[in-house]
């Protein structure tokens, strides 16, 4: 199934391809880079220059009816405040803002909880034959900071990472119904909406307070306040994509340099070289490797025209791996020169929360190494996540000499 020759077939809801979709992609990158998929009804670009135009040209390849696959194909209404969802220029205005209040200088400022959140996840291991790198670190530390930033009470943080979680989940072979369920669904929506309602009344030095309190022009030129449903959908939002992704980042580490255990040696005695090894785990296993667009316009890749109307699914972990863009792309190298990679998209929908990730990412590294400098995966015991839209471990066990 293929818009410009070769045979090679990619299917988003294989759990085989999922498990190492790399080979299929380099055929894809290599054979059709325009593909088409008759079984879903999609098209794909796999290349870095492709991906990378289509992400910057948001004119033809739109956000609003969707970013995953089967929610674009559902028809599904989005609710207000996803800047995710959104295009210029309400998703400019929206995003404005909240850049706003998720300032450089208070994701840097979260520096030494992190740590401490580090510290309390790990500490109670030290001496124990093992640990889990998702169960123990992935799925807290992430949590408990995008929970701080945003004012969640601690004692109820996991039952929403957990909802969303679940919501996530896909099964073998089929594509998933849009239920809006993805994110968390009803009850992290009340959940969230009860918490904003008693910030309303108790304000304090999160960001929920400073979204409650943000004055801006709407698209109309209206000076106004955000909304409850406009506030709910961002504070959603955030929890979501501050927990999934990060928590895949953080699996991926724990794989990643079990594998390549003489750079994790290198990483060991120098943690100036942390930066660099996050960026290339980024590059190597990116966790949310798939941006769906709706296509507004006919446009034309390879000689092929890809009908307005059309589903266009860009593989941008794909295009980390090209090795036109990336020589000897499928090595892990924490010491390439990388100028940029598609792991947080890029254009409009850059990701929001990159720095914050980064840090996390370096923070956890550091803080692993710092107790735990060697350690194996128990593959008896390590389970893949299985979502459509991010891709890592939902238990990644190891076991420590
Ligand atoms: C390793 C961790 C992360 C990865 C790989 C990641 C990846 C991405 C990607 C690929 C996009 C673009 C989506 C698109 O083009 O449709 C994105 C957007 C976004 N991300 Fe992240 N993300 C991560 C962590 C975070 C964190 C920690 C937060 C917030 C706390 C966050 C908040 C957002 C938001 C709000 C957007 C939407 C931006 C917009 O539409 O303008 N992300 N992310």
């Amino acid at each position: 199934m293929s818009a410009a020759g070769g045979d090679a077939y990619y299917d988003p809801y294989d759990f085989d391809i999922d498990t190492d979709p790399y080979p299929v992609w380099k055929r894809l990158r290599d054979e059709t880079p325009l593909y088409y998929n008759e079984k879903y009804d999609f098209f794909a670009l796999s290349r870095f220059a492709d991906v990378e135009r289509a992400l910057v040209d948001w004119r033809a390849y739109i956000s609003g009816k969707g970013t995953v696959l089967e929610i674009i194909r559902s028809g599904y209404e989005i609710p207000p405040g996803s800047i995710i969802f959104e295009d210029p220029p309400t998703h400019d205005i929206h995003r404005g803002l909240m850049s706003r209040v998720f300032t450089p200088k208070r994701v840097s400022a979260l520096e030494p909880k992190m740590r401490e959140f580090c510290a309390d996840a790990l500490d109670p291991l030290v001496g124990e034959s093992g640990f889990d790198f998702i169960r123990h670190l992935g799925a807290q530390m992430p949590m408990r900071t995008i929970g701080m930033l945003l004012g969640i009470p601690e004692s109820d943080q996991e039952a929403i990472r957990d909802h969303i979680d679940e919501g996530l989940k896909i099964k073998e072979g089929e594509m998933p119904q849009a239920t809006g369920q993805q994110g968390g669904g009803d009850f992290v929506t009340k959940t969230i909406a009860a918490y904003v309602d008693w910030r309303a009344d108790h304000p304090s030095d999160d960001l929920m307070t400073d979204l409650l309190n943000a004055e801006f022009e709407d698209h109309t030129g209206t000076l106004r306040r955000l909304t409850r449903e406009e506030i709910v959908g961002y504070v959603n939002l955030l929890a979501a994509a501050g927990n999934e992704t990060t928590t895949r980042l953080i699996g991926w580490t724990g794989k990643v340099l079990a594998e390549n255990p003489d750079q994790r040696a290198e990483l060991v005695n120098d943690r100036t070289l942390v930066p660099k090894a996050i960026e290339e785990l980024l590059r190597y296993e990116a966790p949310s490797p798939v941006q769906a667009r709706y296509v507004t316009a006919d446009v034309e890749h390879y000689g092929t025209t890809v009908p307005q109307g059309s589903v266009m699914v860009l593989l941008n972990a794909s295009g980390n791996r090209d090795e036109r863009k990336f020589p000897d792309a499928d090595r892990f190298d924490i010491h390439r020169s990388i100028d940029h990679h598609l792991a947080f998209g890029y254009g409009v929908h850059f990701c929001l929360g990159a720095a914050l990730a980064r840090l996390e990412g370096r923070i956890a590294l550091d803080e692993v190494l710092n107790r735990f400098p060697e350690w194996d995966v128990d593959w008896d015991n390590a389970v893949q996540a299985r979502t459509s839209t991010v891709r890592g471990w939902e238990r990644l066990p190891v076991l420590v000499p």
